[in-house]
């Protein structure tokens, strides 16, 4: 029986390439439900951009996704809107709440987020925590966390 992707992010997954990483994603994207928040734990370099690229391959969102360091979020538009926010100089929910994300949000969206724990308190209820880590030097590990009080 095929396992489902959630199934097996939450067991755990290696990647050995970028490729097999846009590959989890984009099976991940395929499977969110229609307004979804990702949390997308991680050190530098652990393929939270790469994530957010493979899921983009989900909605037929053309064209390269790249660090939004510099403009803090950046908005794809294909099949469903995908918001990449990327956190990292964030300090507060304050400075979220500022952003009024949510005024650019069309039914059906996915937010990914990198650096999502400087915004915690901000982050939605439903989302979906994703820890990403280093494994080796071109290995990389992806787990889902266990949904809200399991
Ligand atoms: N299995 C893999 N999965 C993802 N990326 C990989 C893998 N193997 C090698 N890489 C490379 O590792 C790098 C990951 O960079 P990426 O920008 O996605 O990380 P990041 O977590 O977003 O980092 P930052 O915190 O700096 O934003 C890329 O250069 C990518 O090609
Ligand atoms: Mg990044």
């Amino acid at each position: 029986m095929a396992t489902n992707i959630f199934d097996k992010l939450l067991a755990g997954v290696e990647t050995t390439s970028a490729a097999r990483t846009h590959a989890i994603a984009r099976a991940l994207g395929e499977a969110l439900p229609p307004d979804a928040t990702l949390a997308l734990h991680g050190d530098l370099g652990s393929g939270k951009t790469t994530f957010v690229s493979g899921l983009a391959k989900a909605w037929n969102i053309e064209g390269p996704v790249t660090s939004p360091t510099f403009n803090l979020f950046t908005i794809y538009k294909g099949d469903r809107m995908l918001v990449h926010l990327d956190a990292y100089r964030l300090k507060r929910a304050e400075d979220m709440e500022a952003l009024m994300i949510e005024e650019f949000l069309k039914s059906p969206w996915c937010m990914a987020i990198e650096w999502p724990d400087n915004i915690e308190d901000w982050l939605p209820p439903d989302t979906l925590h994703l820890d990403l880590a280093v494994a080796g030097r071109s290995s990389r590990s992806i787990r889902l966390r266990p949904p809200h009080g399991q």
